[in-house]
């Protein structure tokens, strides 16, 4: 279980997140929505300490941090052990083939040995049907293949919680629909997942919980079904504006 309690970040002339509590569960997937520029990445990225929250607590499994304290190399250590990201944007080694952008954390990160490495990689490829991919370069991949070996590389780390951040965003709705497959498939797998998305049906379909950001606040927190039956207005609002 990830949880935050009183987590809010301050820019210099805007309150990004303010007095957040929320709890995320392990082995459900949790979707963010909300607005452009809500805090949706700022909260998600919190989470992993990627930003750093100016105040609150911040737990996950056994470690509790104060945010408001100094934060050790080695508290860094274990929140990134656990957490992997995904951005929005392919972020592969364009100079690696698909097998060593899948090998290359574990091996140098994680110390591991390269032929357990490779098999990992090898299971992970099989899983989800991308064993042709295996010795290809970045560049010979379409956007969706690429995105899905982002996945596969995060997911390489063993991580307990995969955060990802509006990851089919740059894709267009084809190649968006063949990584949202194997998004499903995690989800179908009880993997932790939190997923900042702006697809309205994904979430729906996905998510065991809603979590709605708006405007630095928790404007909803709690089942799925809940969220997309709201009689509340500002829900309404929103989700009408997505139109899906
Ligand atoms: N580094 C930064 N400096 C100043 N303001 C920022 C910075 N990063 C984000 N913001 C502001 O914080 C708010 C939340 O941003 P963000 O978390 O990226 O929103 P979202 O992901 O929901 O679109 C926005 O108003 C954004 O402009
Ligand atoms: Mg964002």
């Amino acid at each position: 279980m990830i949880q935050v309690e009183h987590l809010s970040k301050h820019y210099p002339d805007k309150v990004a997140l303010d007095d957040i509590n929320l709890i995320f569960p392990a082995e459900q997937t949790t979707a963010i929505v909300g607005p452009s520029g809500s805090g949706k990445s700022t909260l998600l990225r919190s989470l992993n300490l990627l930003e750093r929250p100016d105040q609150g607590e911040l737990q996950i499994d056994d470690l509790t941090l104060d945010l408001s304290r100094p934060i050790t190399t080695s508290q860094i250590l274990q929140i990134r052990q656990k957490t992997a990201m995904v951005f929005q944007e392919k972020a592969l080694f364009t100079h690696l083939t698909v097998m060593r952008n899948l090998t290359e954390g574990p091996i140098k990160v994680q110390k591991k040995d390269k032929q357990v490495a490779e098999t990992r990689a090898r299971e992970l490829l099989e899983q989800f049907g991308m064993s042709e991919l295996t010795d290809r370069y970045p560049y010979q991949l379409s956007g969706g293949q690429q995105q899905r070996v982002a996945i596969l590389r995060a997911l390489a780390m063993s991580p307990k919680y995969l955060l990802l951040d509006e990851p089919t965003s740059a894709l267009d709705p084809e190649l968006e629909a063949q990584v949202l497959r194997v998004l499903k498939d995690l989800a179908k797998k009880d993997t932790s997942m939190i997923i900042v998305t702006h697809n309205m049906a994904f979430a729906e379909q996905v998510a065991d919980q809603i979590v709605f950001i708006d405007n630095g606040h928790v404007g909803y927190n709690g089942a799925t079904e809940g969220f997309f039956h709201s009689d509340n207005k500002r829900i309404k609002q929103f989700l009408g504006a997505m139109s899906f």
